[in-house]
């Protein structure tokens, strides 16, 4: 049976990175008819209703109707040590993530954890994430399954690390390769998951293993390799003396096979001219997580250049790093750190970063970040006056996105009126 929504409909048309604002489309009164799961018709309300007369109606008003966000950089099992106070990157690390990593021995706690985190980030009208797990296989179980069971589209990948670590939390070069390969065959493909090769970061990982993992991934294309580049500076002097042959950070994943399309390069904030170069070469994926640079104290990613050079960048919140689950806080994030390096982001590209160009990133854009014809069900309802602060500064809106951008700025959970997954009321 076809479902009706109706509301104002927001679809893209090019990247407005390249081709302007104008490419993302506000429709007034627009519609959208759902059927097995996927969108197969959009258009004005009143061409819908005609079109399907016998199609259950929702009428959401002046709500608007966009493509669920996308977070493609997360850890999920951080998300309860989220807003740990007073630590930078390798503290931060050592003293509240691996700890509570550890605890993903416990198939129980994974599985208490991975519901917990689906539940916030539906709640945050977030349809599609890529989480890294733990080094412990129990962890892609546990999250995997509760992707299955709510039917979303999601990616993860076992967390690989065999040095700098815990004890309790190390693989080893071939444990890593056996347990991964055995995690893709099981998940990947399956309904709507797919398995991401996952080495945590060169810090953590042997030369073997990250070899391992290269191989791995060269045996696997359909795969997407997910992974953590220049980050912070102490980080990166880190890197390179750990792997003292290698020409920049970028070079200790480019030796080991772990360079390629399809990769996914998270926080990517002090890049080489080198380092760029190549990644616009093979057309990797970077991925801004802005709420989490500010709150560890790594830096302000350079957005502006890397889309003028063509690079998929897509928007995340790598949530317990990231201060939020939030994709609409993570765009404000976004639009300040922008600020702080002279550009102001359009409401209508950060709208589309936590979108299409999370999907871009995932290499995904084909099913899901639009609305559009033969695309994923994958929809989020949002309330554009949910709070009087917002409210009341819409009121003033004198071009069609300043009715939007108080949300984006200042927007939570509280804006979510409805949350559509492959078709389905979530
Ligand atoms: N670098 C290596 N591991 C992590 C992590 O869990 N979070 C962040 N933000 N950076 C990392
Ligand atoms: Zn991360």
């Amino acid at each position: 049976m076809a479902e009706l929504i109706l509301g104002q409909v927001l679809s893209y048309h090019g990247d407005p990175f390249v081709e302007g604002p104008e490419v993302v489309r506000l429709e007034r009164n627009g519609g959208i008819v759902m059927l097995g799961g996927q969108i197969v018709a959009t258009g004005t309300g009143d061409a819908m209703r005609k079109a399907y007369p016998a199609a259950t109606v929702t009428d959401y008003g002046n709500h608007l109707i966009s493509p669920g966000f996308i977070d493609p950089h997360v850890h999920y099992p951080q998300t309860a040590i989220i807003a740990s106070w007073g630590k930078r990157l390798i503290d931060w690390l050592n003293t509240y993530t691996f700890p509570e990593e550890m605890r993903f021995a416990d198939p129980e706690y994974a599985a208490e954890i991975a519901a917990r985190y689906f539940d916030l980030t539906l709640a945050n009208g977030t349809t599609t994430v890529c989480s890294y797990a733990t080094i412990h296989p129990e962890s892609v179980d546990a999250f995997f399954t509760q992707a299955q069971k709510r039917g979303l589209r999601a990616f993860a990948g076992k967390t690989c690390m065999d040095r700098n670590a815990p004890p309790g939390l190390q693989d080893t070069a071939k444990t890593a390769y056996d347990d991964s390969k055995r995690l893709l065959e099981k998940w990947h493909g399956v309904d709507r998951l797919s398995y991401v090769i996952t080495p945590r970061f060169s810090p953590t990982s042997t030369p073997e293993q990250l070899s391992a993992l290269g191989a791995l991934w060269a045996e696997n294309q359909s795969c997407l390799m997910q992974t953590h580049l220049s980050e912070q500076t102490d980080e990166i002097a880190w890197a390179k003396a750990l792997f003292p042959n290698a020409r920049d950070y970028l070079d200790t994943y480019e030796a080991h096979g772990l360079l390629g399309m399809g990769g996914l390069y998270g926080h990517a904030i002090h890049l080489e001219p080198r380092e760029v170069d190549r990644l616009v070469e093979v057309g990797a994926s970077l991925v801004h997580c802005p709420t989490s640079n500010s709150f560890i104290g790594s830096g302000l990613f350079d957005m502006q250049t890397m889309v003028a050079r063509g690079l998929r960048v897509g928007l995340a919140t790598d949530t317990g790093g990231g201060s939020s689950f939030s994709m609409l806080r993570t765009m404000a994030a976004a639009y300040e750190v922008a600020q702080l390096r002279g550009v102001s982001l359009h409401p209508a590209q950060l709208w589309w970063l936590a979108t299409q160009g999370s999907a871009r990133a995932l290499r995904s854009e084909h099913k899901i970040g639009n609305i559009a014809n033969g695309m994923d069900a994958d929809l989020v309802v949002v309330d554009l006056a949910s709070t009087l602060a917002i409210e009341q500064a819409t009121r003033r809106a004198d071009f069609i996105w300043q009715s939007v951008f108080p949300t984006i700025m200042m927007g939570d959970d509280r804006a979510i009126k409805a949350v559509y997954i492959g078709g389905n009321l979530a």
